[in-house]
């Protein structure tokens, strides 16, 4: 038997489970520490008393007061659980905009960038790339530009060291091309080309080009007109005019720029055609025998042409784009955009 006084302090300990049961955070804590608390907690009380009653005394004190222990520890836990419930549930808050989850998208450059290689594939034309730490002999050289010509000037090359720069074109692949493989040759040539340009609206330091690139027995300007033709009529649209107004190149010879009617304006004049109703969207023409020369192909057999152009100015126009520094600065309102 217990003494009546432990009896009923043990009873009273029992009975705060009501409490603990409708506690709130607060409540919690005391009641913790006003029960079970280790160093004056009503159960430690208890227990220290133990050591003054006799050993039978003891025994059914001790089970009692343990299992008592026991009970609250559990009724305390369990009170935790379901406040911690309530907090979380809460904190729900319904009017919160849903998070949306960002999809990826195809940057506008690279998705003309491919579309244009699609279409030239249906021509035959392998896709094929080059690397853009280049020889000055590749970038210049070997396209029949001396290096005393302006364009190998500093001012508009970066030099890695002497003798290697990054390209300023993509022109540089059809050597590595026409050395790599024998005639019949097409293959375009998408990649990014290197200047000291202006970091203004329309020029950026690096941008990309494609080349393009055909070399077989026969091949005439009417080639060229023809597959021009074709790309301009899928890329753009059917009724869109396309001209070829005469230039230079030293790696083509005749050389000749094209010019498709202005996406903005249909040709009226507009402030991005400047006007004339056009824009320029490639350099061209028929492969120099020079540059055949040395690159190793036999230029009494064969014939080609060549031509770069610029996806990104391309994009400008197709998106209606009004700086091409956009296109390079990764802000996700601008790229968004293109999200399908
Ligand atoms: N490489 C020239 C440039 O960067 C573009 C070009 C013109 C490429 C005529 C050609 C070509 O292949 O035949 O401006």
């Amino acid at each position: 038997m217990a003494p009546a006084s432990l009896d009923e302090r043990l009873a009273a300990i029992a009975a705060r489970a009501h409490d603990v049961a409708r506690a709130d955070a607060r409540q919690l804590d005391d009641l913790r520490t006003e029960l079970l608390g280790r160093k004056a907690g009503a159960l430690t009380e208890v227990l220290r008393a133990l050591p003054s009653l006799t050993p039978d005394e003891r025994r059914v004190v001790g089970q009692r007061a343990n299992q008592i222990k026991r009970e609250l520890e559990a009724a305390i836990g369990a009170r935790q659980d379901e406040l911690t419930r309530g907090e979380r549930a809460a904190a729900v808050d319904l009017t919160m905009p849903a998070r949306t989850a960002w999809r990826g998208a195809i940057h506008p450059v690279t998705r003309v960038v491919d579309e244009i290689c699609d279409i030239f594939r249906e021509l035959g034309f392998a896709r094929v790339v080059g690397p853009e730490a280049e020889t000055e002999e590749y970038n210049f050289t070997k396209l029949n530009i001396p290096l005393d010509h302006p364009a190998a000037d500093m001012h508009d090359t970066f030099y890695l060291k002497p003798g290697v720069v990054l390209r300023t074109h993509t022109s540089p692949v059809q050597a590595r091309v026409m050395e790599r493989y024998p005639p019949p040759i097409r293959v375009v040539v998408p990649g990014l080309v290197y200047r000291r340009d202006p970091w203004d609206p329309s020029h950026a330091p690096v941008f990309e080009q494609i080349e393009g690139l055909v070399v077989d027995e026969g091949v005439s300007f009417v080639d060229f007109k023809a597959a021009i033709d074709y790309f301009v009529h899928h890329f753009f649209s059917a009724d869109t005019a396309v001209r070829f107004r005469p230039s230079f190149f030293p790696f083509t010879e005749p050389s000749a720029e094209v010019d498709v009617r202005c996406q903005m304006c249909r040709g009226s004049g507009c402030s991005t055609c400047k006007q004339t109703g056009w824009m320029e969207i490639m350099g061209a023409g028929m492969v120099h025998p020079a540059v055949f020369e040395s690159c190793g192909i036999d230029a009494e057999r064969n014939t080609g042409y060549a031509f770069g152009m610029g996806p990104g100015r391309i994009a400008l126009v197709r998106y209606g784009i009004p700086d091409i520094r956009m296109l390079y600065q990764n802000d996700m309102r601008f790229l968004a955009q293109f999200a399908e």
